[in-house]
């Protein structure tokens, strides 16, 4: 605090106001009273204090009344409270009210002394505190990323150099990394920023829709085109479009896109005009690329349109450092979400979810949080409230991959079993997609045995 330290005493007899200031600015503090409630409160709005000392008996307002005034305005201003013997019990309300400490009647000036100096460092350390959680709050959040592991810390630097530019990005990594925010952080701090975001999941659609959401189309295009209607990269003209799993799109398709990359115009389907449009593109896949267009499934010259500059998202497994940030920002927003007063993750519950393989990333550890949250009766996340990542009763933990490949073959087959194989359900369960799911089936040779 380098201003100097302001006081108000609030009571209304006289001797104590006066024997009060007296004391307090022999202390170095600016000190002002008042008689009363109204009077209070009119000096603290003209100007604010740091601590009042307000008297809990007094005609007309009494001091509950004022403390609650004042700490609907002031919520900063410390309040003690000076009560007679008889009405500490109210002094206790009064603190639950939001009075800081009271103190009894008659009382020892020394006693006043030291009550103001314990608020006046508790208030600095609050300070120091408050400004030292904004700074690493600053550099481990990025927009709505958490990463403090040096891959997440270059991800971020790497966003904020793409973000003012044209160049086409190319977001990679795993399902359930991040991709898709990381694509929204790049708009989010571009110049663009104001302009659409325009997501598109090209592996959900047909050939025939994908290219009637991409382009649109006119009128009478084909049978059941009843209007003309704007495709997603009119909608996000000025802004950016998203292009998600663009490792699915068809070679058909990829010709037409590399074509509006090239000229950036287009026509809609059946349309004759060319229409101009200026879309900064960012696509995103968990495929590997590189071997597709190996195997002749994707081509190169698009490839290497869409990815002038390429962001790479580790698994989670490879980044372990991340996961106490992201566990406690889930369970603050799980707790509060499903309105559960759960305050902190168990030292054993977090070594739990360090020592866990996480196939399905950080979407897989949200959706394990908020199932503990769900489930959890106390105050804390225990390792019971995790039960469900448990492969079986007394799997070793550990970090070596084996044992982490064993755990998640063993999670998942549990899965499996338990979802009689529909995958579909089976794959939301353990947080990870429907090909990721087959791909790991493959990988560990499952097979379905109760048909
Ligand atoms: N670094 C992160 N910080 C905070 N939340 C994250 C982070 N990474 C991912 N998430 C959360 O995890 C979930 C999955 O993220 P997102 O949808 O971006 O993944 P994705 O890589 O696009 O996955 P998919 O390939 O399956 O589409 C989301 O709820 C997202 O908010
Ligand atoms: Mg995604």
């Amino acid at each position: 605090m380098t201003e100097q330290p302001k006081i108000l005493i609030v009571d209304d007899e006289q001797i104590v106001r006066e024997s009060l200031t007296n004391w307090l600015k022999e202390d170095g503090y600016q000190v002002d009273a008042a008689g009363d409630g109204p009077e209070a409160l009119g000096k603290i709005r003209r100007l604010p204090f740091h601590i009042v000392l307000l008297d809990l008996k007094m005609p007309g307002m009494d001091g509950i009344q004022v403390l609650q005034e004042i700490k609907k305005d002031f919520p900063d201003t410390e309040v003690i409270l000076m009560t007679a013997y008889g009405s500490v019990h109210t002094a206790v309300e009064a603190i639950r009210a939001g009075a800081y400490d009271y103190i009894v009647k008659p009382f020892d000036p020394e006693e006043v002394g030291l009550l103001i100096k314990k608020i006046l460092e508790h208030k600095n350390l609050v300070m120091e505190n408050l400004l030292l959680r904004q700074k690493l709050e600053e550099k481990y959040e990025f927009e709505d990323l958490i990463g403090k592991s040096a891959p997440m810390q270059q991800v971020f630097e790497l966003i904020r150099q793409v973000a003012p530019t044209q160049a086409t990005v190319m977001i990679t990594g795993e399902s359930g990394t991040g991709k898709e925010l990381v694509a929204k952080a790049i708009h989010a701090i571009s110049p663009r920023r104001f302009e659409p975001f325009i997501p598109l999941s090209c592996g959900a659609l047909p050939d025939t829709l994908l290219e009637s959401e991409l382009f649109g189309y006119e009128k009478g295009a084909f049978t059941g085109a009843q209007h003309t209607k704007k495709g997603r990269f009119e909608m996000a003209d000025g802004g950016t479009l998203f292009l998600d799993e663009i490792g699915e799109i068809s070679l058909k398709t990829q010709i037409d896109l590399l074509r509006v990359l090239q000229e950036k115009s287009f026509r809609r389907l059946g349309g004759t005009d060319m229409i101009k449009v200026d879309v900064h593109i960012i696509s995103a896949t968990n495929r590997n690329l590189q071997e597709a267009i190996a195997q002749g499934l994707f081509r190169s010259d698009l490839y290497y349109r869409l990815n002038v500059v390429t962001v790479l998202l580790p698994p989670l497994r490879e980044r372990r450092e991340d996961i106490p940030l992201l566990a406690k920002h889930f369970l603050k927003r799980y707790a509060i979400e499903i309105n559960k007063k759960i305050e902190r993750l168990s030292p054993a519950a977090l070594d739990q979810l360090m020592a866990y393989n996480w196939p399905g990333n950080v979407r897989e550890l949200e959706n394990a949080i908020e199932r503990a949250v769900v489930i959890s009766m106390g105050h804390e996340l225990t390792p019971g409230d995790f039960a469900f990542l448990q492969a079986s009763p007394g799997a070793p933990v550990g970090y070596s991959s084996k044992n982490l490949q064993e755990l998640e073959k063993q999670h998942i087959q549990k899965i499996l079993e338990e979802n009689h194989w529909n995958i579909s359900k089976s794959a939301a369960d353990l947080g990870i997609d429907r090909v990721t799911l087959y791909n790991k089936i493959k990988k560990y040779g499952f097979e379905r045995k109760d048909n």
